[in-house]
């Protein structure tokens, strides 16, 4: 099986306004339609000029329109055609009811949601949600050398067995390698989510075809 690759552009400067841009640029080249884009908020409109490309938020709030301010909204993300967004990655954490209702109303409208967890008993909980996918990243890995494939072997097993017919797994955090990639879909996971090893690249466009070559 293919992996999906998840990219989170974060707020990384060389990943965020004209930065984005010329950055998916260089991605468009690269025709894969398992790799997704997180944009920051300012940069979801980019997707007009990138059809090709599947891009999503990197977060979404649970109101709707009204008097709220800094909010961004699944029915406002929706109106620029943008179909799915991170939910409580560990540097944007929410509260669990926030989460329950946000995935039951991203359910309703037929929005992707890829909800973030850090360990194994949020998996066991948020599984039972059945989002589109559960992303398992530990904190402490986020952003390092060390992969979670090769920190957290048995988490992985464990989680793809929790999330077996309820939701797809992806794990993340310290992914730098396509070995990374191999081990974690090995393991049972579907694929995975990536930022500094991709963007942090001094050529990330090299790094993005070197992890995407086949199996
Ligand atoms: O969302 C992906 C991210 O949190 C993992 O970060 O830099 O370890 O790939 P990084």
């Amino acid at each position: 099986m293919e992996p999906e690759i998840f990219i989170n552009f974060k707020h990384y400067e060389n990943a965020v306004g004209e930065s984005c841009e010329s950055l998916l640029n260089q991605f468009n080249t690269v025709k894969n339609n398992k790799i997704y884009y997180c944009l920051s908020y300012i940069d979801l409109r980019l997707n007009s000029k990138f059809p090709d490309l599947n891009i999503i938020s990197q977060s979404v709030d649970l109101n709707g329109y009204g008097a709220f301010t800094g909010s961004i909204s699944i029915e406002s993300l929706m109106s620029i055609g943008i179909k799915g967004s991170l939910l409580n990655h560990s540097e944007k954490r929410i509260e669990k009811n926030n989460i329950v209702e946000t995935v039951k109303k991203a359910k309703e409208n037929n929005f992707k949601i890829v909800l973030c967890v850090e360990n194994i008993e949020e998996i066991k909980n948020y599984s039972e949600l059945e989002p589109d996918y559960i992303a398992y990243e530990p904190p402490e890995l986020i952003g390092g050398n060390i992969s979670v494939s090769s920190s957290k072997p048995e988490i992985i097993e464990k989680a793809s067995k929790i999330c077996e017919n309820k939701t797809k797994l992806l794990v993340g955090a310290g992914v730098k390698a396509k070995k990374d990639i191999d081990k974690s879909m090995d393991l049972g996971a579907q694929g995975v989510l990536i930022a500094s090893g991709i963007i942090r690249d001094p050529k990330p466009i090299n790094k993005l075809i070197s992890l995407t070559g086949k199996r």
